[in-house]
């Protein structure tokens, strides 16, 4: 938790919008590091309804605010109030970032995939060559399908609820990214068996398991075999089922957490104009898994 005694006239602001933010442990993690980081700027989320976006991305901008983090459902219409458009954010077409600078605007950024890139990277998994099933085409999903056909995936097997999503996104793929070989699929257990039977890792970027729903898992368990490796983006609770079970049968794991770090991380860069240190990264990771009562699963 931040001193309030330490705020004061030239406080710099960071905000989360969404609707809801509430249960986002963003403030807490930034917190932390623009504490530990010795900065006069402090984190706070703002619930905005999606008539208000527009509203508050200017008012933000005009009080001098250093940047926006953005989550659902603003992350489509936030790309559209940008003066600019980083690379990132053109690839997904959404931003999870705006960030407010003097000469060049509202810039857009999308840090999903570099974040989720730098977690799998540091279990030691390069999506370069390998087949990966992706369970769920929302936001997250769309964003990850993106980047790892950008880190020449060989092969992407994306599975979601409503299939006409995932046929979306491997036209997008196909477009962009014809090396990568991509197919869609409705979420059957017989689907999933088979695109497992081939698949390096599993992706989990869907909202099931995710607290208060933490029973659930999108895939059972029985099709969960080494030498397959399991991602679930979901961060609450750390051990979700589809982890816990995965781990039951040898396989290796990894959270949500990271990538929710490398986020903020990217974020602060961002918004600050300078490097995080590994430091102040080990801290807001140490805070997040505190903040969630749990320890990190990586290997
Ligand atoms: N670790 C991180 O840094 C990070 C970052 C972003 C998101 N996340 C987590 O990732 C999850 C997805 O986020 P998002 O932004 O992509 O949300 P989103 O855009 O709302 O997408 C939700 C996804 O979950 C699927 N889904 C929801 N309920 C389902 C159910 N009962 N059965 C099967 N599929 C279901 C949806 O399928 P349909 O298309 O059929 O609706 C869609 O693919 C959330 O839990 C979020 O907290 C984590």
């Amino acid at each position: 938790m931040v001193s309030r005694t330490g705020l004061n006239a030239t406080t710099k602001i960071i905000a989360l919008i969404g609707d809801p933010v509430a249960h986002s442990l963003t403030p807490v993690i930034q917190n932390a590091a623009l504490e530990a980081m010795k900065v006069n700027v402090v984190n706070v989320a703002c619930q905005v309804r999606a008539d208000g976006l527009k509203d508050a991305v200017a008012g933000a901008r005009v009080m001098g605010f250093l940047g926006l983090m953005v989550t659902i459902p603003h992350k489509e219409a936030a790309v559209r109030l940008a003066d600019r458009v980083d690379p990132s954010a053109q690839l997904t077409g959404s931003a999870n970032l705006l960030v407010f600078r003097e000469n060049d605007g509202v810039c857009a950024y999308s840090t999903d995939g570099y974040a989720a890139l730098r977690s799998l990277s540091e279990i030691g998994f390069d999506p370069a060559g390998k087949t990966i099933t992706l369970v769920g085409a929302g936001g997250a999903g769309r964003a990850l399908a993106l980047h790892l056909a950008q880190a020449k995936a060989k092969r992407l097997y994306i599975a979601n609820r409503t299939q006409e999503r995932a046929q979306s996104l491997t036209y997008a793929i196909n477009l962009l990214f014809p090396e990568t070989e991509v197919i869609a699929l409705s979420l059957s257990e017989k689907n999933l068996e088979i695109a497992l039977g081939f698949s390096d890792l599993l992706i989990n970027a869907t909202s099931v398991g995710m607290h208060p729903h933490s029973e659930d898992s999108p895939v059972p368990s029985h099709l969960l075999r080494p030498p397959l490796v399991i991602f679930d983006i979901v961060y609450n609770p750390v051990w979700t089922t589809l982890l816990k079970e995965a781990r039951g049968r040898g396989c290796r794991v990894l959270d949500g957490v990271p990538m929710l770090v490398y986020t903020n991380e990217k974020a602060l860069e961002h918004c600050l104009g300078v490097s995080v240190p590994e430091a102040i990264v080990r801290l807001m990771m140490e805070t997040c898994y505190r903040a969630l009562g749990e320890g990190a699963t990586g290997d």
